[in-house]
């Protein structure tokens, strides 16, 4: 499958808590290929946490750097990219990966993506008292972009091992 890719990288895309950094490791780990997260990747860059950018700089600062990073990660050749679930929304970020990539959708369902995002609440845009009304406005605004992708694969229950099959299966 590495072979029949090419150069092109398959990126992950989705909304917090839809796995796409755990199904993003064992992906690359089946296809051999490297793995980059790109919100690891923006605070390596900026010498600080997501968090610390979002209050420091602001949100809008974090996406331009994130629309960099993103940028020259698919320069790299062909890896796999875990994205940050805001990064498919801006529209230069989905031509860059249209031309270096496959674009791959993780969707799972409310309950899911509450569940997992639950266990770790450092994610800026759900620090509200209503994380859950945000990430259902989030669902609105986010689905029909993130319905562009290459590929959607509808992660529900399933383990992320099951996840990770039907990826390849898929290519
Ligand atoms: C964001 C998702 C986060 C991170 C930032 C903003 C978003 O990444 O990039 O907090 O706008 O949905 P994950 O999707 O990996 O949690």
């Amino acid at each position: 499958i590495s072979r029949q890719l090419g150069m092109r990288s398959l990126v992950l895309v989705g909304l917090m808590g839809a796995g796409k950094s755990t199904v993003g490791r064992r992906l690359a780990q089946a296809l051999h290929l490297p793995f980059r997260d790109a919100d690891h990747e923006i605070e390596a860059a900026a010498g600080m946490t997501i968090p610390e950018i979002f209050a420091i700089h602001g949100e809008e600062h974090f996406r331009d750097g994130e629309r960099r990073v993103i940028a020259r990660l698919l320069q790299e050749g062909p890896i796999v990219l875990a994205t940050g679930g805001g990064a498919f929304m801006n529209e230069e970020t989905r031509k860059r990966i249209a031309e270096r990539g496959i674009s791959i959708w993780l969707k799972a369902d409310l309950d899911i993506l509450m569940r997992r995002v639950r266990k770790r609440s450092t994610r800026p845009l759900l620090q509200n008292p209503d994380p859950e009304g945000t990430m259902r406005r989030l669902m609105e605004q986010r689905y029909p972009v993130y319905a562009t992708a290459d590929i959607t694969i509808d992660s529900h229950e399933a383990p992320h091992d099951r996840v990770v099959a039907d990826i390849v299966k898929a290519l």
